[in-house]
């Protein structure tokens, strides 16, 4: 099945136009009948554990986890084995997988960009845990990421799938969403799912904390990270932790439907420099922040391996959150998850540099 997918924010069509933003309207709903535990004003403040009901776990079908190694993915595998569901994963490799994991879930071998491979997973699949592999060498950003979807498109219309929650980005319906490289795709991506008619959460993201993990080296060694964006730009951040809690809600419950949007903000709004001082302080070492250009960003990741168009993709994304890609959603404490950028140091950043 060949989908025509147009990029948002060109033009209008259909699809676009039925996914449109939401506010999380029926996660509220759920609260209000108390069978999900929210914290004071933040989406999600335990272990979904706790904010799972055991029942909506049991009666969920068959959950299942794409990218299960991954950074966000396996931790969306842990809560689901938590949740007690059902779950099957797809995996390159299946010996990736953390042995506690391995006999309590379905295991189907490959990519889930081949048909094959998602042809067998989304058989009886209630849900689907969609994340989108970066893919640094692709020919094309569209091709890394609408192109990778495509099999799973038609295989969640052959099955019936009820429900994706897709890992996708902030931007959409800005100035700056027709030409934010890996954005654009990823919201293309979403486009593309929602035309199946299934019913979609795609998670809208800033840059996550956990991309300075990346610059370790520099941060240990030299003091230093980089980035184009200019230094004083508050900027929300997110760490994947609080993204697979998210998600891993949104997989067991059986409640929305429809398609929209639900931001993943982090708690803050920080600059670079609001981040150089907080890594200094928990590091106790200084860390300083050094804005590099667009094109050093560019030529540096041809050096390390990636292809041209990748490149351009992530320098077009950049230059698009330097002119306000990721203010345009309000803060609000629905959107508001709870992990702080000094959390986060202490817990992830400073047992890597030190
Ligand atoms: N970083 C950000 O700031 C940011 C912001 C917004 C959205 N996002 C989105 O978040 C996603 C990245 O999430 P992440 O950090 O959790 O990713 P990650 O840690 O790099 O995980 C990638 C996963 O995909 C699997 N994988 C890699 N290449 C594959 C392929 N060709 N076929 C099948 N599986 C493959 C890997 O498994 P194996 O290698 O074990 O096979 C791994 O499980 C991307 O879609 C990105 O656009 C990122």
């Amino acid at each position: 099945m060949n989908i025509e997918v147009e990029m948002p924010g060109t033009k209008q069509h259909g699809v676009t136009r039925d996914f449109e933003p939401r506010t999380i309207e029926d996660m509220d709903r759920r609260r209000a009948l108390g069978k999900i535990a929210l914290g004071a004003g933040m989406l999600m403040t335990a272990g979904a554990s706790q904010l799972v009901a055991a029942s909506d776990a049991a009666t969920a079908g068959v959950v299942v986890v794409t990218a299960a190694t991954g950074n966000i993915g396996r931790r969306v595998l842990d809560h689901m084995l938590t949740s007690g569901a059902r779950v099957r994963v797809i995996v390159r490799d299946a010996s990736r997988l953390p042995d506690r994991a391995r006999p309590h879930v379905e295991v189907v071998e490959g990519s889930h960009s081949d048909f094959s491979s998602v042809d067998g997973a989304f058989k009886g699949a209630d849900s689907v845990f969609w994340l989108c592999p970066p893919d640094p060498r692709a020919q094309s950003v569209m091709a890394a990421y609408v192109d990778f979807t495509r099999a799973a498109c038609e295989a969640i219309s052959k099955h019936g799938v009820r429900r994706v929650v897709s890992i996708s980005a902030l931007g959409r319906g800005t100035p700056m969403a027709a030409n934010a490289g890996y954005v654009t795709a990823s919201l293309a991506m979403d486009d593309l799912i929602a035309s199946t008619g299934v019913n979609l959460r795609a998670l809208t993201m800033p840059s996550f904390m956990d991309n300075l993990l990346r610059q370790s080296e520099p941060i240990k060694h030299q003091g230093v990270f980089r980035s184009p964006i200019d230094g004083d730009r508050k900027l929300p951040s997110c760490a994947a932790r609080d993204i697979a809690s998210v998600a891993a809600r949104l997989l067991i419950d059986r409640s929305w439907q429809g398609r929209g949007e639900v931001p993943v903000l982090g708690p803050e709004d920080l600059s670079f420099e609001d981040m150089a001082r907080i890594m200094s302080e928990v590091l106790g070492k200084p860390v300083r922040f050094e804005q590099v250009s667009l094109e050093a960003y560019r030529a540096g990741a041809i050096q390390r391996g990636m292809s041209e168009a990748m490149a351009q993709a992530m320098t077009d994304m950049a230059r698009a959150k330097n002119e306000g890609l990721d203010n345009a959603v309000k803060r609000t404490p629905e959107n508001s998850t709870p992990t702080t950028f000094r959390q986060w140091c202490t817990e992830e950043l400073k047992p890597a540099v030190t």
